[in-house]
Order: structure tokens, then sequence, then C-alpha cells
């Protein structure tokens, strides 16, 4: 097979931009799985889909990456904070190390995603001291930004991500 796409996703957005990951690949010798479900259908090329836990990808993903060996590997991954090249980056690079010295690393499109109403709830305990008051008022607007994503610009941006990546 050419291609195949293998995602993590908690929620449901990693889910939705592998979706459209899967619908830009070209011909027909393409799969898309959920790695919970992934049965070791084998690809010249991966695209591997991560949730952003805690600054990096989740144990499943990195087993998952560190046992590919001789392949292409394009990653994608959705995170709760948007809006900042710097940070996608950073989890880019923490992601990116597991890929192992005999695969060619093709490169990593991210974007912002929703992130579940507790944590909402958890930011809207005011605080006294104003330092604070400022990063809590800045994270709630993170999070409702958040809300709009994975949008359709997103998709866009996953599926041009795509094109360039096979070029
Ligand atoms: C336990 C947990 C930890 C998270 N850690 C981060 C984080 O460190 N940085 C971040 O930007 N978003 C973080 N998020 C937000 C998710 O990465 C984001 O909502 C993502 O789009 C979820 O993808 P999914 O819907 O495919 O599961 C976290 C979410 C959860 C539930």
């Amino acid at each position: 097979m050419d291609y195949m796409v293998v995602y993590s996703s908690k929620t449901g957005n990693t889910k939705q931009v592998a979706t459209e990951i899967f619908s830009a690949l070209p011909g027909m010798s393409k799969d898309m799985q959920d790695l919970e479900e992934y049965n070791g259908k084998d690809a010249d090329t991966f695209f591997v889909g991560f949730w952003t836990n805690r600054g990096t990808c989740d144990m499943s993903v990195i087993d998952f990456i560190s046992g590919l060996h001789g392949k292409k590997i394009a990653l994608f991954g959705t995170c709760g904070f948007g809006g900042d090249k710097e940070y996608y980056k950073s989890i880019e690079q923490k992601v990116s190390v597991w890929i192992p010295d005999d695969c060619e690393y093709l490169g990593t499109f991210m974007c912002q995603g929703k992130m579940p109403m507790h944590v909402r709830e958890k930011y809207e305990i005011s605080m006294e001291d104003p330092k604070q008051e400022v990063w809590r008022k800045e994270m709630l607007q993170n999070f409702d930004e958040a809300l709009l994503h994975p949008n359709e610009t997103d998709f866009e941006n996953a599926r041009n991500f795509v094109k360039k990546t096979i070029e």
C-alpha cells in the first residue's frame, strides 16, 4: 500500500483532521485506522496523528512511531493552545524525536482543537493575584477560540500539507 493514516484521538478533533488528510491522499492504495484498532497494515508512507497530552503525544503514539522502520513518516496533531508557532514547533520536536533513524521524516502539521468543558470550569475560578488574573483571562480566551477548531481553514491547511508533503 502507498499510504496509511493512523491516528490517536480522545475526543474526535484529530480524527476529523485524519479524515481530511486521508481524503487528500491520491489514488486508491491507502487506508486509515484508529491506532487503538490498528492491525499492522503496512504502507510506504505513514501519516501519524496525535492529540497533545502535556506538551507531547501520548505513549501509544510514541510506541507506534518507534516501531516503524524504513518508512516515510509525516506527523499531524491537534492541541488546545493555538496561535503560537513556537509552541507547535516544541510539540513537533518532542514527537518527531521518536522517529527511528532508518525512516524519512516528512514534516508535521499542527492545528488547534477544542477542549472539554471541565477545563474551562477550572479557569473560571477567580484568582486573587492580579498576575494570575491576566493568565486566567488569556486561558479563557484561548479556550473559547479552541472551541471553533478544527475548522474549515484547518482542514484546508491539512489537505495542503498532504499535497506539499507527497510532491
Ligand atoms: C489530559 C489532557 C492533556 C492535554 N494537554 C495539552 C497540552 O499539553 N497542550 C495543549 O495544547 N493541549 C492539551 N490538551 C488539549 C488536547 O490536546 C486538544 O483538545 C486536542 O485537540 C484533543 O484531540 P482529540 O479530540 O483528537 O482527542 C490536553 C487535553 C487533555 C484531555
